[in-house]
């Protein structure tokens, strides 16, 4: 009878040594999961969870093109002035040409100079008097989106007024931001930090992309590579085009 008490509870300490080894390591193992996950990984099941690959996009941006009076008087093409399509608006078209989407360009009531330095000055004073410059176009059906790509060019370290103007004018709750700048080599400088500020908490904001206005030759590459990173596929390729 004792031997067989003694083989019981020889067998009882085995199973709770092997019980307590297991809970501790599947402990360690949960706990490392997310580390052991690429970022690109983790975006896009980022990207999954909040909108799905089907979400709507929506392709919003800022252009000074879309924004200005050109002079009748000046070479729009060879001027060192604002230039049509804008940079910008050519980084949203090859977004839209890629993945689809919505294109859609935000606009002043109120249109900046076309001269650089008035059109500057007011930039500038509008960032100083952090003012709202009141928008030509409302989005009907804003709710409707899931994902919006939205464009800037950086002006004076950050992006213009009216982009922020745009943020406040609708709901982003739950939705997820794509910010994607083109500058005259200060990159997205305060720009993107601005705009998450701005955002309700509940935005995901997706890694931006930023392009120098001399490199606007390689935006398409550029652009297809960054798209590819944070889980968009391009059309063509996701509907078997391209196989
Ligand atoms: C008013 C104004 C302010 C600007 N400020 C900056 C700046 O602070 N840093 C920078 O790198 N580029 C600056 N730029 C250059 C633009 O970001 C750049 O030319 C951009 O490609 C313009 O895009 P768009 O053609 O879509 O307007 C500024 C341009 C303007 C008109």
């Amino acid at each position: 009878m004792k031997q067989k008490i003694i083989i019981i509870a020889f067998f009882v300490s085995i199973l709770t040594i092997l019980y307590v080894y297991y809970s501790k390591n599947s402990a360690i193992a949960d706990r490392q999961l997310p580390i052991d996950k690429t970022e690109k990984e983790i975006v896009q099941s980022k990207t999954g969870n909040l909108a799905g690959m089907n979400g709507k996009v929506l392709i919003a941006y800022f252009s000074w093109a879309d924004n200005t009076v050109f002079n009748q008087n000046m070479d729009v093409l060879s001027s060192a002035s604002s230039t049509i399509p804008g940079n910008t608006a050519v980084m949203a078209q090859l977004i839209n040409s890629q993945i689809g989407g919505e294109l859609y360009p935000i606009k002043v009531k109120e249109a900046y100079p076309y001269d650089y330095d008035k059109c500057l000055d007011r930039a500038a004073n509008e960032k100083i008097d952090r003012v709202r410059p009141e928008l030509l176009n409302t989005i009907n059906n804003f709710d409707d989106y899931d994902i919006i790509f939205l464009g800037f060019p950086n002006w004076c370290y950050t992006a213009p007024m009216a982009v922020f103007s745009f943020i406040e004018q609708y709901d982003f709750s739950n939705k997820t931001v794509i910010p994607f700048c083109s500058h005259g080599t200060g990159g997205v400088a305060g720009s993107v930090k601005d705009i998450i500020a701005d955002l309700p908490s509940t935005t995901e904001v997706l890694p931006a992309i930023d392009i120098n206005r001399d490199d606007m030759g390689n935006a398409e590459t550029v652009i297809s590579a960054w798209l590819d990173s944070i889980g968009f596929q391009n059309k063509e390729s996701s509907s078997g085009k391209n196989s």
